[in-house]
């Protein structure tokens, strides 16, 4: 396992990913290829720049960033400050299958647990089976359904609400 969190100087490794993941399939990330290119390495050293507990893990393999997870509280008021919004999970379409995602998505979780927190919720925008059963496997379950989260090349996708509580 080769995990660290991830910062502004991963900006530019974190857009390419990106860009494979949704050029592959936009679907699963929510906007068109097109979108995504107008986002820039300066947007994304903004987002990347997280004060704790936010955070974003990437998994990596040889060096190249393959795989991330992030959580993040949903707002700065101790109201919510039991939940976390688990986002960002994807793995480039050339290691996939070998338990990256699996890897981070479970360390950003037990970061999440290990700081207060005792739910993490998060959505799919669907068809995703592969994401579905990642998610079901670690012990997320359903409890809602966004209808029509995304439209994209002219369809509507739903998103899939699941929550995972800690034990
Ligand atoms: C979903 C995704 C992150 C899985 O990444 P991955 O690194 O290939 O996943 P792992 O190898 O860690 O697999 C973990 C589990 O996910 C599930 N899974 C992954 N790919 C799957 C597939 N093609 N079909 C069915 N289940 C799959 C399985 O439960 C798997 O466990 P197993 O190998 O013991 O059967 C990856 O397919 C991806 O990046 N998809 C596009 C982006 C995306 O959908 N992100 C999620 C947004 S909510």
């Amino acid at each position: 396992m080769n995990i660290r969190c991830i910062d502004a100087d991963d900006a530019e490794a974190f857009s390419a990913l990106r860009r494979e993941v949704i050029r592959d399939n936009p679907v699963s990330m929510g906007l068109t290829y097109e979108e995504e290119l107008s986002r820039t390495i300066e947007n994304f050293r903004a987002q990347l720049s997280f004060s704790q507990p936010n955070v974003m893990l990437g998994n990596f393999v040889d060096g190249e960033l393959a795989a991330t997870a992030a959580v993040g509280l949903t707002s700065k008021f101790p109201s919510s400050r039991h939940k976390m919004v688990m986002w960002g999970v994807f793995t480039s379409p050339r290691f996939r299958r070998r338990g990256l995602s699996r890897e981070v998505v479970e360390s950003a979780i037990r970061h999440a647990f290990n700081n207060n927190v005792n739910r993490v919720n998060l959505q799919v925008y669907v068809p995703n089976n592969p994401a579905i059963m990642l998610y079901k496997s670690i012990g997320f379950v359903e409890y809602g359904i966004e209808p029509e989260a995304v439209h994209i090349s002219g369809q509507y996708h739903d998103g899939v609400l699941m929550t995972l509580a800690k034990s």
